[in-house]
């Protein structure tokens, strides 16, 4: 199973990577995390220790890493390196284990100009096609809005995209968005999930606006999970109705890939 969630900054999609992560590693499933955000923040939200977590360095920021495997240095332009990298023993090498969760912090493809095409972005879309194309275990990436980088062998094989939107027309424009992209990009299914609902005419509001959206689920508003960000501790054993709403979405996810 293969997930990728989207959505306008500082909507929830952290909180929601982490704690779908986390409900299928009770489950016994074997789960890969991806941070793939430029402002890497998932090993805290899976409750890595703050001191921990802030010191963690993203693949794509390891400059001999990057070296070691394309026999370019990283930022290198126009120079010979392989465009076939190893890359399949990366979540073990390089994944931390969270409470039954490996999260690989990858960091963030570099976008526009000549940043399309050197080692370290070679590397790292490598990777995330091994991941969606090749892997076993349940991937969860956490994205930033833009998918684009990402390229059409991966997408194509991603069972779904999530859009995170919360109580804010601007979410939405931004999920109109992510959408376009997708389909540009061959992503077979793209989902809505609404956070932070505080009241059931909020969410009716959004509703209106989503019509050409299939919305998976939602998830309330909770003082605990926001609490949570603020004295590091995981979002997900914070509060039992936003536990419960995260595994009614994780529910919905499993029946739709089974069919
Ligand atoms: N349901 C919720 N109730 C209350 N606060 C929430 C809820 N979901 C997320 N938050 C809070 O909103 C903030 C942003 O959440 P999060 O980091 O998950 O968003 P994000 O989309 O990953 O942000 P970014 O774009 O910066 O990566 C955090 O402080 C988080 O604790
Ligand atoms: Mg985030």
């Amino acid at each position: 199973m293969k997930i990728a969630i989207s959505g306008k900054g500082g909507v929830g999609k952290t909180t929601l990577a982490a704690c779908l992560s986390k409900y299928y590693a009770q489950k016994s499933f074997k789960v890969i995390a991806v941070d793939a955000d430029p402002d890497a923040n998932l090993a805290s939200a899976l409750g890595l220790e703050y001191e921990k977590a802030k010191k963690i360095i993203p693949l794509i920021e390891m400059k001999e890493f990057i070296e070691e495997r394309t026999g370019a240095k990283s930022g290198q332009y126009g120079s010979y390196f392989k465009l076939n990298p190893k890359v399949d023993d990366i979540p073990q090498k390089y994944g931390i284990e969270i409470d039954g969760v490996r999260l690989l912090v990858a960091g963030t493809i570099k976008a526009g100009g000549s940043g399309c095409y050197c080692p370290e972005n070679v590397l790292l879309k490598r990777l995330f096609k091994h991941l969606v194309v090749d892997r076993d275990e349940i991937i969860i990436l956490d994205m930033e809005a833009g998918i684009e980088h990402l390229g059409r062998g991966t997408c194509e094989n991603m069972d779904i995209l999530i859009v995170v939107i919360e109580p804010g027309l601007r979410s939405i424009q931004t999920a109109y968005t992510v959408k376009k992209m997708s389909s540009d990009l061959g992503v077979k299914s793209v989902f809505i999930v609404i956070n932070k609902i505080k009241s059931e005419s909020e969410k009716q509001i959004l509703l209106e606006n989503l019509e050409e959206f299939e919305v998976l689920g939602e998830l309330p508003y909770s003082d605990k999970v926001r609490e949570s960000d603020l004295k590091n501790y995981s979002p997900c054993v914070s509060d039992i109705k936003f536990k419960e709403a995260v595994e009614n979405i994780a529910n919905r996810i499993n029946k739709f890939i089974r069919g």
